[in-house]
């Protein structure tokens, strides 16, 4: 299979500029806090981190990114990406090859350190597997960013990397650059703009319109197949404003909130396992190759 190239008149050289501001943004909780730096002009109790800015020090590429992405990504964009992808219509493929697809995307940055989709995939799985997880979470891990192959389809990637958000009401002041939706059709619709929007009360986030990208078409292509646990974490694990910072309770259900620390327990394999160490994919494939046929049939719809 021949490399494509992600950056096609795209602001991003690569995807993992956004999962770098991720790491910025939602710094790992059981990582030591950093060193102690006295601030110039502020009260010497305030630690420097108290007054760092994530999005001012955003790099400009990923500041151009979620313009977009809060621009462009409305109800109804939502609705018709639906539409366009989750007939599932496109082509049948296995779960491995799949991940041999994805990893025809490249990026500009160094091959030499940076880690290939699959690579990417094989390290979150396999420290799941290391920290004695149950094979269906291994599992999860190994395909929870195979909806990345959106990409390759000639999707932009504002729709399909990013932290997601609820469309159809009010934009949660916890999403990153909350001034950007200004520019969204649907922030001067009044019927998405109060606190429940188009919503009732504890409908359940099934219910909820999502703005779109890797998250839930993964979920919708593996829905038959995985753990209800398993699938809560591949819907939703870029959905930080919900899972990081708590927004969004009022549109849960009860199941959601028992589904939630799943999600939780998922969060920090994907986000903070990143080593330089690359995994030996030769090696592992027959574990996986087990482990897909335990969970998947041979083909599945893409
Ligand atoms: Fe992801
Ligand atoms: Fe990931």
């Amino acid at each position: 299979m021949s490399p494509v190239s992600l950056a096609k008149d795209q602001p991003l050289q690569s995807l993992d500029e956004v999962e770098d501001f991720f790491k910025e943004r939602y710094p790992d909780p059981s990582a030591p806090p950093p060193a102690r730096k006295p601030v110039v002009g502020y009260a010497p109790d305030k630690q420097e981190n108290e007054f760092r800015n994530y999005e001012a020090d955003a790099r400009p590429t990923v500041r151009e990114f979620y313009r977009l992405n809060h621009q462009f990504q409305t109800r109804d964009f939502v609705l018709a990406k639906k539409k366009e992808f989750l007939g599932l219509n496109r082509l049948q493929m296995g779960v491995w090859e799949a991940a041999e697809y994805l990893n025809q995307l490249v990026d500009d940055s160094d091959p030499d350190t940076d880690m290939s989709q699959l690579e990417h995939l094989l390290q979150t799985a396999e420290q799941i597997r290391r920290d004695g997880q149950p094979r269906w979470m291994i599992l999860t891990g190994f395909v929870h960013d195979l909806g990345k192959i959106l990409c390759l389809w000639g999707e932009p990637q504002w729709a399909v990397v990013g932290d997601t958000f609820a469309t159809g009401c009010a934009y949660d002041p916890r999403i990153v650059f909350p001034r950007f939706f200004e520019a969204n059709p649907d922030f001067k619709n009044p019927a998405y703009q109060t606190k429940l929007g188009i919503y009732q009360e504890g409908c359940g986030l099934d219910a909820v319109d999502i703005s779109w990208g890797h998250d839930e078409y993964i979920y919708q292509v593996c829905k038959n197949y995985l753990p209800e646990e398993g699938l809560a974490m591949l819907r939703y694990h870029s959905f930080y404003p919900w899972h990081r910072e708590g927004a969004y309770d009022y549109l849960c259900n009860a199941r959601d909130r028992e589904l939630l620390p799943w999600v939780k327990r998922f969060n920090p394999y994907d986000l903070y396992t990143k080593s330089h160490t690359k995994p030996d994919v030769k090696a592992l494939k027959p574990f996986y190759d087990e482990l897909i046929r335990e969970y998947f049939p041979e083909k599945i719809r893409w």
